[in-house]
Formats: C-alpha cells, structure tokens, sequence
C-alpha cells in the first residue's frame, strides 16, 4: 500500500541556521521548513490512475488535513443559468451539456471537502472562467479557511465563445487555507501571472486545462512525490501534469 510524505507542519529555521542576511534573502527562500506526516491512503483510491468515481465520495474518502496541493475545475453553470444565454445542446455546447453539472450548492460541498483534507497553508488552483472571476466566488468559500491569494490568467492562444468578445482567455484562482504564507510554501517566483500555452484541443474534452502550466503551478508549492488531488478531473490533464513533475496524483471524474 503506498504511504506517502503528507501535510505540512511548519517549523521555523533554528536560531543558529545559516539562512542569509535578511537583506540578501531572496523574497522565496525556505526561510520554513515544510514537513509532511504519512497517512495510509484507502485501498479504493489508486495512485496516477484515471479513477471513475463522484468528486465527493473521493473527497469524503481523504484524511483531514492531509493533501499539499489541490485542483478544481467545477463543471459550473453559472454563465448559462444567469445570463441566459449560451448554445447549449449544440456544436461545442452539446459536449459540454452531456456533462455531468454542478450547481452552486455542489461547488460549495467540494470546496468544503477540499478545505478539510488541505493540510493549512496548503494550495487549491480554483479554474474560473470571466463570468465567476467578475461576480466573485465569495459564496462559494463561505465557511472555509481558503482565501484568494493570487490569479493567474491562461491565454489559450485560441479564440472561443462570446457575443461581444471572443474569450481567449481563463483563470486560475490561488486559494491557500489558513494560515496564509508565501516564504517556505511557495518555493518559485515563476510563472508570471499571464501565461500563454496552446489549448489542448486533441485531449478530448471541451475544458482540458493546460498540462505545462498545471505543472508550473503544482512544482511551485510542493515536491517531488507529493500528492496532487483533482476531484473532478475531465481530461486527467493534471494527473499528465503531476507525472512529468514527479508528483503523485489522486483524481476522478464520473466519466473516468
Ligand atoms: C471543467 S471539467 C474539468 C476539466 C479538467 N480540468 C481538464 O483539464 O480536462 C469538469 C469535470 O467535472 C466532472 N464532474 C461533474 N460532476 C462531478 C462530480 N460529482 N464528481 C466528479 N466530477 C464531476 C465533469 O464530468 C467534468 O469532466
């Protein structure tokens, strides 16, 4: 049964350590060190496979305070039901519409979820399209420690939907449970904060999330071996992401 080096327990620096000068540290040294305690994972969860299961029941099936780095990309309907409008039932739409749905209720149980099982100051990349990035996703975080510590925003380099513009574009929102810290946990001050890669139009699935970038994201808060969780996991693109990074991924989806 594969244990890994889990949650994070942050020790500060012995008073005799030989970190630099406080004006010639870098802003990301490791001026903390992070430091993980095992955990057995359940025989039902099944390292860097594509596992076909609900997002929830795999969530409930985590410790509590257990996991470094999460990624969610709801399946959300927010631009659909408020606005009105969209092509649902056909062309790109008709793939995206025979996907399972989540309602704003939904997302609020998996951030719950996701909440319990990050060990704190642990990472969720939240993907976001313009619609929820503008209206705030505030509800969806109520009664969680995760807060909003960074946006990264993907250019896919491709034009999609839009009456007005053609989005090209979509975000990723850094949130970091509590306590929220940068020096020790988020180890690069790569990538910028706009970052350009070709959508994945050959994964098969309508809302594949870029690997490279995913990789970028997961190396900057955690190491080699370490989990990587995506509960609802479409193309699997960072379960490819957490193998080039030498991560080890946990994730679902219905489809499988
Ligand atoms: C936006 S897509 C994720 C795309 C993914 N990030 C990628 O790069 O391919 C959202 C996914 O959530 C899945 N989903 C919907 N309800 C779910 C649930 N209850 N549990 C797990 N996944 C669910 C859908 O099947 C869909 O594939």
């Amino acid at each position: 049964m594969p244990t890994k080096p889990p949650p994070l327990i942050l020790t500060p620096p012995p008073a005799s350590s030989t970190a630099p000068s406080a004006r010639s540290a870098p802003v990301f040294s490791g001026s903390h060190k992070l430091e993980a305690r095992p955990f057995e994972l359940p025989t039902a969860l099944v390292p860097n496979t594509r596992l076909q299961m609900d997002g929830v029941a795999f969530l409930s099936l985590l410790p509590d305070d257990a996991i470094l780095v999460a990624f969610f990309d709801p399946q959300y309907r927010g631009v659909l039901d408020k606005l009105g409008y969209g092509n649902e039932g056909k062309t790109h739409g008709r793939r995206r519409f025979a996907l399972r749905q989540m309602t704003d209720g939904v997302i609020r149980t998996f951030l719950a979820g996701l909440d319990r099982v990050l060990i704190p100051s642990g990472h969720v990349f939240l993907w976001v399209d313009k619609f929820h990035l503008c209206q705030g996703v505030r509800d969806w975080l109520e009664g969680t420690k995760l807060e909003i510590v960074v946006l990264v925003t993907w250019d896919k380099g491709i034009f999609g939907m839009g009456y007005r513009t053609r989005r090209r574009a979509e975000y990723c929102l850094v949130l970091q449970k509590r306590p929220r810290r940068a020096k020790g946990v988020w180890r690069a001050h790569t990538p910028a904060d706009v970052v350009r890669e070709p959508a994945a139009g050959k994964r098969g699935h309508p809302h594949a999330k870029p690997v490279d970038l995913q990789g970028e994201l997961m190396a900057a808060v955690s190491h080699e071996g370490d989990y990587v969780i995506d509960p609802a996991a479409g193309s699997f693109s960072v379960l490819d992401a957490a193998i080039s990074r030498a991560r080890t991924f946990l994730g679902c989806d219905p489809e499988g």
